[in-house]
């Protein structure tokens, strides 16, 4: 059973350290469970911190005296709606001259919605020119549920056992990509852009293209990693790195 609810995930935490602790008759094969399930649950229950407050409004003209797992709040007593607002993802980003025919928008709580620090999720606009496409990528500290919301999109993931799940969606279609798996989502349509909005479960879901992962990190991987990885020559990997802007 899985279960990824995480309120129920908390509870089932205490409740098996009481059993577990609690187990004199066989103390190895109790600190082997505990040790099994602590990792079964801190894997399958991870989400952003849960709140002590009704909310956090980002404070962001704090100084970054020191580091906090997001932003400090303002005093509640000065929190106003439009702090809960924004319109962020109301505008199209120009996707026509970057690389790969996508540009994408992400509401942040530092930068366009306050109101949404410490709530555990993020927006995400996503525009596709003509044929354009997101390459292969993932987030590895949010699911995302996409939704298009105009133009025809082919989207996908595979899972850890490189099984591919894919579809083709419409305007009005969504789908789930869970989280950490590798994903991409592809404008099928060769003369109209395509837009779609995300839905994130982290104020911060991280995005690792896979393409720059392995060919344009800074500094450059070694040449004989990435030629092993791949099985190919360091002509290859020239031509890809140029081929991706690098040099
Ligand atoms: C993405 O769109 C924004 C807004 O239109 C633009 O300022 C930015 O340059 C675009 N990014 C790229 C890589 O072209």
């Amino acid at each position: 059973m899985l279960i990824t609810d995480p309120t129920y995930c908390k509870s089932s935490e205490f409740f098996l350290a009481m059993i577990t602790t609690a187990d004199h008759a066989a103390p190895i094969a109790g600190a082997i469970l505990s040790l099994v399930i602590i990792i079964f649950f801190s894997t399958a229950c991870n989400s952003d911190p849960d709140l002590l407050l009704d909310f956090c409004i980002a404070d962001t003209t704090a100084a970054a005296a020191f580091h906090f797992n997001g932003l400090p709040c303002i005093d509640p007593a000065t929190a106003r709606a439009d702090h809960f607002a924004t319109s962020a993802l109301s505008r199209p980003t120009d996707s026509s001259g970057t690389l790969f025919g996508f540009n994408a928008t992400m509401t942040s709580p530092a930068a366009s919605l306050p109101g949404a620090n410490a709530q555990g999720l993020a927006m995400a606009r996503v525009d596709l020119a003509p044929g354009g496409m997101a390459p292969l990528h993932s987030h590895p500290r949010a699911s995302e549920v996409a939704l298009v919301l105009s133009g025809g999109v082919l989207v996908g993931f595979a899972d850890t056992s490189y099984r591919l799940y894919t579809q083709r969606l419409r305007a009005g279609e969504a789908f789930v990509f869970p989280r950490g798996m590798v994903h991409f989502m592809r404008n099928e349509d060769t003369s109209a852009p395509a837009v779609v909005l995300s839905g994130l479960n982290s104020q911060s879901p991280g995005a690792q293209l896979v393409p720059f992962s392995a060919f344009l990190t800074e500094p450059r991987l070694p040449d004989e990693v990435v030629k092993k990885t791949f099985r190919i020559t360091g002509q290859d990997v020239q031509r890809i790195q140029r081929s991706l802007g690098g040099s």
